[in-house]
């Protein structure tokens, strides 16, 4: 079956029309990609999305698979089961950009990312957090040294979710089989991939989990003292039990200065020099709650990224946060909670 128009472009299609209606928007309007074809097992999501969107329906990604002008598959289903599509996706030599995070246990993280590297082929994991202009910002200036030496860092995310939202679109979101954690593994899990990102290696977490609020098997509360390979130290929370919700932030501190963001947004930029005020005014009116074009700067990222994926496809080059990348966060997570189980400092294995 061919339904693409220009053979050079990018097939592109989407499993899971929950957050996956966000990609097929960005398929839409993104550079060298056709919307080929809409799977999710809710038959009538699927039949509304293919007919609003003009693209072809299905309800099991194995006959999704068939096709031969899809080469591009979006896994937008609940976390628990990504590696199980993304291993018939690769089987099927197709490329993948799956949602975070990309599983939730290792084993299955690394099956996918064999899968689709021992082919040849290119894996994404979304993390689009990455591309806020403040945080790109933040990243800048951490890798040009210009905070010194690190000395500490905290990921902090203190939103508030109410019991309906675990309990809406079949409950998997708080069960360990399908979200594979609570407020840490779902919603943390973006702040904490930008603390690893911009600080470098986890070497060891101590962490508490618990159900505060809501009635769900995860916790919905998690916090975490972590050290660093580089010697500095962090904390992580991690809560859906913050009423009415605080917002995220993030906080890094080294011997020459400190820079801050809350909901990706510069709230503080305090680096050592003559210049020290002027550059802060000057950040927090370009990427912080000052800049005009705050909304603007949030806006787009997924799109950027999954325009990003289209182009690895295109032009056969990695995408800009592959399956690898999208390991470290769930890696960190899941320490945290074995640490909370048995009471323990955990180590993770030193990064090469
Ligand atoms: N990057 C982000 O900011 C962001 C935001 C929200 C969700 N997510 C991620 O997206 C994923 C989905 O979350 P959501 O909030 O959209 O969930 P959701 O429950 O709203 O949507 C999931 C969809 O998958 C479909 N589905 C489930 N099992 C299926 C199967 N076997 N075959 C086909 N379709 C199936 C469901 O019918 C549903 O339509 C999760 O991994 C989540 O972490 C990411």
């Amino acid at each position: 079956m061919n339904k693409k128009k220009d053979p050079s472009s990018v097939g592109a299609a989407v499993i899971g029309l929950g957050r996956g209606r966000t990609h097929v928007k960005a398929i839409l309007k993104a550079q060298g990609a056709e919307l080929i074809a809409v799977c999710d097992k809710n038959q009538a999501a699927a039949d509304k999305f293919a007919e609003e969107f003009g693209a072809d329906a299905y309800t099991d990604l194995s006959e999704m698979l068939k096709r031969d002008d899809i080469d591009l598959v979006h896994v937008c289903t609940p976390s628990g089961l990504h590696t199980e599509m993304l291993l018939q996706i690769a089987e099927a030599g197709k490329h993948a950009i799956t949602e975070k995070p990309l599983d939730i246990t290792l084993e299955r993280i690394d099956s996918a990312i064999e899968a689709f590297a021992s082919r040849g082929l290119h894996l994404g994991c979304i993390f689009q957090i990455r591309l806020m202009p403040a945080i790109q910002e933040m990243k800048k200036a951490v890798d040009a040294g210009r905070l010194g030496t690190p000395v500490l860092a905290n990921a902090h995310v203190k939103w508030f979710r109410t019991q309906e939202y675990y309990e809406q679109n079949g409950g998997w979101r708080g069960t360990w089989a399908w979200d594979g954690g609570g407020s840490l593994m779902n919603q943390a899990v973006h702040t904490i991939d930008l603390l690893q990102w911009m600080m470098g290696p986890v070497q060891s977490v101590v962490g508490h989990a618990k159900v505060s609020a809501h009635q769900i098997e995860t916790e919905d509360l998690g916090v975490a003292l972590v050290k660093f390979a580089s010697g500095a130290v962090g904390t992580i929370v991690g809560t859906t039990a913050a009423y009415p919700g605080f917002g995220s932030s993030l906080e890094l501190f080294g011997s020459d200065g400190g820079i801050a963001m809350k909901e990706n947004l510069i709230t503080d930029w305090k680096i050592r020099g003559d210049q020290m005020a002027e550059e802060e005014a000057d950040m927090r009116k370009r990427f912080g709650e000052l800049s005009e074009a705050k909304a603007a700067l949030q806006a787009d990222t997924t799109d950027k990224q999954i325009q990003d994926m289209i182009d690895a496809v295109r032009f056969n080059r990695p995408p800009m946060i592959t399956g690898r990348e999208g390991r470290d966060a769930v890696e960190i997570v899941l320490a945290i909670y074995e640490s909370s189980r048995t009471g323990k400092e955990i180590f993770l294995p030193a990064k090469k």
